[in-house]
């Protein structure tokens, strides 16, 4: 069925211009747009965002990461959203990430990483909603 995903790319991808070459490859795989824009975490939101992760070891360095500076966020929609997204990014670490995925291509390392994709539909649909309000969604 036609599903949605959420997605962010983050502070490193807008850093090093590669906004514009994520979303036309977003737009290839044919997702459609439900929902974009620029904006930047606070800290208490990337602590909110990432609540699942705040017992894990890089916890503050994922904070810092994703707040230091502006990120794209964008909710997706296509056939198998969640799964056909997860391919296109490609894996967490970018070291073991497949060829033409956004992360073999635009990643840095494991933290740095680029792209966000929600690891489930009832995830997308909670962390679409954090980012943006019933009337940001067409
Ligand atoms: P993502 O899967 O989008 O959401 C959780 C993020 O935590 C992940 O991307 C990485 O950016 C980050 N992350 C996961 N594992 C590590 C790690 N071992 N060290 C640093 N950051 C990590």
């Amino acid at each position: 069925a036609t599903n949605r995903t959420f997605t962010m790319l983050k502070p490193d991808a807008v850093e090093n211009g590669h906004t514009g070459a994520i979303l036309e490859k977003i737009n290839a795989a044919g997702f459609r747009i439900v929902a974009l824009k620029k904006t930047q975490m606070t800290k208490a939101d990337a602590e909110t965002f990432y609540a699942v992760h705040n017992e894990r070891p890089f916890f503050g360095e994922l904070v810092e990461f994703m707040t230091r500076g502006p990120i794209v966020a964008a909710i997706l929609e296509k056939d198998n959203a969640v799964d056909d997204f997860r391919t296109l990014i490609g894996a967490t670490n970018p070291a073991d990430a497949a060829e033409g995925t956004i992360r073999k291509l635009y990643a840095t390392s494991m933290g740095e990483n680029a792209v966000h994709g929600s690891d489930s539909d009832e995830n997308a649909e909670i962390e679409g909603n954090f980012h943006f309000s019933g009337r940001e969604q067409f």
